[in-house]
């Protein structure tokens, strides 16, 4: 498989592999590495053409992540954006100073229509801005392409040596325009051919496999999620019976998920799967359990458990398959984030399950190309478009004590609010909906009885990267309809309360 491939260096900016998604929906394989990355190993790449990414810093501090000035001469294009464009100012002796104040949002500019990269966008549209330091003089060599009030050099262009500079950002949704500036960059700059689609990739994908697979045995550990299900289609249509899939039923699973996983994956697809039903084994361990880290820890432990029992019945296999997808595995620029919550399906590797490689055949993809990659291969859109669901399933949406009668519960509701979100066609734009179980018990009135029952909670947010979030403004009928429906269709539950936190400060999931 050999693409052509943009690099986005990275210095630390939030909206980093956003950019590098763009760049992939334009049909252009881009990577993300961190600005640490030497100018070696950049230019072993034979990269087309490179992106510098914004980021959170100011070009004159000492600490300020940098980049040899020699990046720029080694005759592959470059755009900067943001931090990149001042931090390319900086490299070639212009001038970069602080603003009296930090111009964030929405913002008109003026662009020259005679830069390749404004040549088909109108004379004036408006950016996505979020500075403080400003251009304040271009280097030897460059012209301004764009102006904006509060910036004299909103862009600027070396086109002679394929240098380019935004003090805004393409990437993002706001910039209106901004996904044809970065078009023209790829194609009328870097000379991209277009050749990274998801039908060419799963394609070469399939036959890479059986060339590495070739007869050997495949173990595949099927969690019904979006990554694993492509993956182990993936694998399927490269080595058909030599892949063996383990599904763990572990009782947290949404409604009719085992059943639907099995259906799909059992005669749809004619893989082999064991479903394992480990509802007890999982409930018993977390009987009486109530501390959230520790119901996570359970539950990511008993299933490696799980997992190695049913493996070890098997016997060895030659390759155990791993969902890992592009995001997790870029080196961030930006150091760590901080761990808030474990999350157990990440890193965690069975111990005692006798394999001798790993496999991978989703690590090159972002999310919407392994759901893209789906469709291609035949899975149903239902799956393909199912929401995140978290590793430890319905218990993190379970407060205190998970058991089998809360979890009735929460089944019930959480159905019914998805139902009557996907019915309103608010499916797509509303990334993560569902219902929780609060540990919180009411007075309520039923007919003419007393009632002392749950209250559920309803969640429902906007998120890019599920790092940040905003609760979705649901229309009042619709949350009407499903706080009636809840009330009248799930025994138990006596209220219904909509969540209007937005993450930070609270997080997606309630535990
Ligand atoms: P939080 O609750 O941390 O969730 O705001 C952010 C996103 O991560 C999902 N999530 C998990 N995903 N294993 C996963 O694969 C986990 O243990 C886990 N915990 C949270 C959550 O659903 C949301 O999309």
């Amino acid at each position: 498989m050999k693409h052509q491939k943009v690099l986005v260096l990275d210095f630390g900016g939030q909206y980093n592999q956003l950019i590098a998604r763009r760049v992939r929906d334009l049909g252009v394989y881009a990577e993300v590495r961190p600005y640490t990355a030497s100018l070696e190993e950049i230019k072993r790449e034979q990269y087309i053409g490179i992106i510098f990414t914004g980021g959170p810093n100011s070009v004159y501090e000492d600490t300020s992540p940098r980049y040899s000035a020699d990046i720029l001469d080694i005759g592959v294009p470059v755009l900067g954006i943001c931090y990149g464009a001042q931090l390319m100012t900086y490299m070639l002796s212009g001038k970069v100073e602080a603003a009296d104040a930090r111009e964030y949002g929405k913002t008109d500019i003026s662009l020259d229509k005679n830069s390749v990269l404004f040549k088909n966008l109108p004379e004036s549209t408006v950016c996505w801005m979020s500075h403080t330091d400003y251009i304040s003089k271009i280097p030897d060599g460059f012209s301004v392409t764009a102006r904006s009030e509060t910036c004299p050099a909103a862009a600027m262009e070396n086109a002679d040596r394929k240098l380019y500079a935004v003090q805004f950002h393409p990437e993002v949704q706001h910039t209106i325009g901004g996904f044809e500036m970065l078009k023209a960059f790829l194609y009328d700059v870097c000379g991209a051919a277009g050749d990274w689609t998801m039908d060419s990739f799963t394609d070469e994908s399939i036959a890479a496999l059986k060339a590495q697979i070739g007869d050997k045995k495949v173990l595949c550990a099927l969690s019904g999620g979006v990554d694993s299900s492509v993956a182990a289609v993936m694998i399927h249509k490269a080595v058909g019976k030599q892949l063996t899939c383990i599904f763990v039923d572990n009782g947290l699973l949404r409604k009719n998920e085992g059943d639907q996983v099995e259906e799909i994956f059992r005669n749809q697809f004619d893989i082999t799967l064991i479903r394992v039903n480990a509802q007890e084994r999982f409930l018993s361990k977390l009987a009486g359990v109530t501390e959230p880290e520790k119901k996570r820890k359970i539950i990511g432990e008993e299933f490696i458990r799980v997992f190695e029992d049913e493996a070890k019945k098997i016997g060895a296999v030659d390759f155990l398959v791993q969902g890992t997808i592009y995001p997790d595995v870029i080196e961030s620029g930006a150091g760590d984030a901080a761990v808030i919550k474990s999350h157990h399906n990440v890193g965690g590797l069975p111990e005692h399950v006798d394999f001798k490689e790993l496999v991978e055949p989703l690590r090159m993809l972002f999310k919407d190309e392994v759901r893209r990659a789906g469709i291609k291969l035949g899975i149903p859109e239902h799956l393909v478009w199912r929401q995140p669901f978290p590793g430890p399933g319905l218990a993190v949406r379970c407060l205190g004590e998970v058991r089998e009668d809360k979890l009735a519960i929460l089944r019930e509701a959480s159905a019914i609010f998805e139902e009557e979100v996907a019915n309103a066609g608010l499916g797509r734009e509303i990334n993560q909906y569902f219902a929780a179980l609060t540990n919180l018990r009411s007075v309520g009135v039923m007919g003419d009885a007393r009632t002392y029952d749950y209250a559920v909670a309803l969640r429902a947010v906007k998120t890019v990267d599920f790092m940040t979030a905003d609760w979705a403004r649901i229309p009042f009928d619709v949350l009407e309809r499903a706080s009636n429906r809840i009330v009248n269709e799930v025994p138990h539950v006596n209220r219904v309360l909509f969540d209007i936190t937005s993450k930070p400060p609270a997080t997606i999931e309630y535990e």
